[in-house]
C-alpha cells in the first residue's frame, strides 16, 4: 500500500493546502499520541492486537470450513459495525459473493422479498451483535428463528450461529441456554473496529476470503505504525494533516476507483462518522465536531459529483483510493473505421482508459486547488485490504485524540435506540420524552 500526501500541501495546490512548516511543527507537538495509542493496546485500543489473535483465526477458519460442508449459503443478520466490515471484505475479495446475503435493513418490503429468496434448510443464519440487543437485529433474528422452527422442527438451532459479547447481553444468555453455536467479539472492541474479530472474519472465511492474509496485512500496518522512525507513521501523518484541514474542510470525499471497493467507502464512512462526529469532547465540553464522509465511485461519479467537487465550495478534502490492476483484461476493438471520433480508443485497453480517467480527475482537482490524498493498493488482495483497514482505524483513533473526542462511543446512536425501545414498549424505557409534532399551534405540514 502506498500513501501519498503531497497534494495536501500549499506548495502543490496553493492557499487551500497545508503549510509544510505548520505540519512539521504539529508532528512534533503531537508525537505523544503515538505513544498513548501503544499504551492503550490492552484496553480501549485493543483492536490493534487483533491481527495477532492467531488462535481465534484458526478457530474461525476451522469453523468456516465445517459450516461450508454443511451449508451452501449464509445470511448475516447485523447492522452498522456488525455488518459493514464483513460486507466490505466479501465485496472486495470473495470469489463466492452470491453465497452470503446481508440483512441490515428492516424495511418490511425489502425484508419480505429477501426472506422469500432464502433457502432456509441450506442456509446458516449468522447473527452478529455486540450488545445482543439492537432492535433491528433482534427482530430479524426472531423472524428467522420462527421460520427455522417451522421448517426444521427440533433441529432449528443447527442452522444458527451467534456472534456477540463473550459474557454480556441477551444473545449470549440465549446461546448458553439453548446451546446455540457461538463466537465472541472481544469486550473492548466496538462494532466499527471489529472487522478483524469473528464478526468480520467468519462470514468472510465462509465466502472463501483468505482471512489469514487479511490479518497479515493488518499486522504489517501495525508493525509499520509501531516501528516508524522519526514519527513517519502514515496513519499519524494523515491524522495530523486531517486535523489541519478539519476546520475548513467539512466533507471528506472517499473516492474509490474500484467497484469492488464501493463497500469499503461505506465501512470507512461509518468509522469516520460514528467515531468522530461528537457533541462533547472527551473532557465534557460541548464542541459539536465532525466531518461528513461522502463515498464516491470512480469513474461513475465523475458524471454526477465531479462538477461540484471541481468548482463548488472549498469545503472538501479528497481521499483517492486506488488499486493497481495488473492485467489488461479487455481491449477496446476497432469497429467503425469511418467514425473519426472513436478511433483514438481502438486497440487501447479498458485499463488504460480507466487509469487515464483516474489521473485526469485527480489532476483536475489538484489544479483546482483541492486537497487530495492518495491511498494506493498494490493489488486487490487480502494483505492490502488488511493494511488499508488497519490504516483507517488507527488514523481515526489518532484524529480523535487530536480533536479530543472519544472514538469508541456513540451516544447519539444510543439515544435513537432508546427512543425506539420506548416507542415499542420495552420495559425500563417508558419515560423517554417523545417529539410531539402535534403540540405546536402552527403546523408546517402539507398534503399535496
Ligand atoms: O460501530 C458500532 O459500534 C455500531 O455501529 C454498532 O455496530 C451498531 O449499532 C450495532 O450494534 P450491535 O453490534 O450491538 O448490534
Amino acid at each position: 500500500m502506498r500513501i501519498v500526501l503531497d497534494y495536501l500541501f500549499r506548495r502543490r495546490i496553493g492557499n487551500e493546502g497545508i503549510s509544510e512548516k505548520t505540519f512539521k511543527q504539529r508532528l512534533k507537538e503531537l508525537a505523544w499520541i503515538r505513544e498513548e495509542l501503544q499504551n492503550e493496546r490492552g484496553g480501549n485500543a485493543s483492536f490493534c492486537e487483533l491481527p495477532y489473535s492467531r488462535s481465534v483465526l484458526k478457530s474461525v477458519i476451522r469453523k468456516a470450513e465445517l459450516f461450508r460442508k454443511r451449508f451452501r449459503y449464509m445470511v448475516v443478520v447485523g447492522i452498522g459495525g456488525s455488518s459493514l466490515g464483513a460486507r466490505t471484505l466479501i465485496d472486495a475479495l470473495s470469489p463466492k459473493k452470491e453465497d452470503v446475503k446481508f440483512l441490515d435493513n428492516i424495511d418490511p418490503y425489502y425484508l419480505s422479498s429477501q426472506l422469500r429468496s432464502i433457502p432456509l434448510r441450506e442456509t446458516l443464519v449468522c447473527v452478529v451483535t455486540k450488545s445482543g440487543s439492537t432492535a433491528e437485529t433482534v427482530a430479524v433474528f426472531l423472524i428467522l428463528c420462527e421460520r427455522l422452527k417451522r421448517s426444521l422442527g427440533n433441529r432449528w438451532r443447527k442452522n444458527l450461529l451467534i456472534v456477540t459479547d463473550p459474557e454480556r447481553g441477551p444473545l449470549r444468555r440465549l446461546a448458553r441456554r439453548y446451546r446455540i453455536k457461538s463466537l465472541s467479539i472481544p469486550p473492548y472492541v466496538p462494532g466499527r473496529f471489529s472487522v478483524f474479530t469473528p464478526s468480520g472474519l467468519l462470514p468472510a472465511a465462509f465466502a472463501g476470503v483468505n482471512v489469514e492474509g487479511l490479518l497479515d496485512g493488518a499486522a504489517r500496518m501495525d508493525t509499520h505504525i509501531k516501528d516508524a522512525v522519526y514519527g513517519m507513521d502514515t496513519p499519524f501523518l494523515s491524522a495530523v494533516a486531517d486535523s489541519l484541514l478539519w476546520k475548513k474542510k467539512r466533507i471528506l470525499v472517499l473516492f474509490t476507483y474500484s467497484s469492488a471497493l464501493r463497500r469499503f467507502a461505506d465501512w470507512a464512512s461509518q468509522l469516520w462518522a460514528e467515531s468522530l462526529g461528537k457533541r462533547n469532547s472527551a473532557d465534557g465540553r460541548v464542541i459539536h465536531t465532525g466531518q461528513t464522509p461522502l463515498p464516491a465511485l470512480g469513474v461513475t461519479d465523475q458524471h454526477s459529483l465531479l462538477q461540484l467537487f471541481a468548482e463548488g465550495p472549498h469545503d472538501k478534502v479528497y481521499n483517492f483510493i486506488e488499486v493497481k490492476y495488473a492485467e489488461d483484461r479487455i481491449e477496446i476493438p476497432l469497429i467503425f473505421t469511418d467514425v473519426e471520433e472513436f478511433i483514438y480508443l481502438a486497440g487501447k485497453s479498458l485499463k488504460a482508459l480507466f487509469e487515464s480517467e483516474l489521473s485526469g480527475t485527480r489532476d483536475s482537482l489538484v489544479r483546482n486547488g483541492r486537497p487530495v490524498m492518495r491511498l494506493i493498493l498494490e493489488a486487490l488482495t487480502p494483505v492490502e485490504m488488511g493494511a488499508i483497514m488497519q490504516f483507517f482505524m488507527v488514523r481515526t483513533v489518532y484524529l480523535a485524540k487530536i480533536l479530543s473526542v472519544n472514538p469508541f462511543d456513540q451516544p447519539g446512536v444510543e439515544l435513537g435506540k432508546k427512543i425506539t425501545y420506548s416507542l415499542m414498549g420495552r420495559k425500563g424505557y417508558e419515560d423517554l420524552p417523545k417529539c410531539d409534532e402535534g403540540a405546536s399551534p402552527m403546523r408546517w405540514e402539507f398534503k399535496v
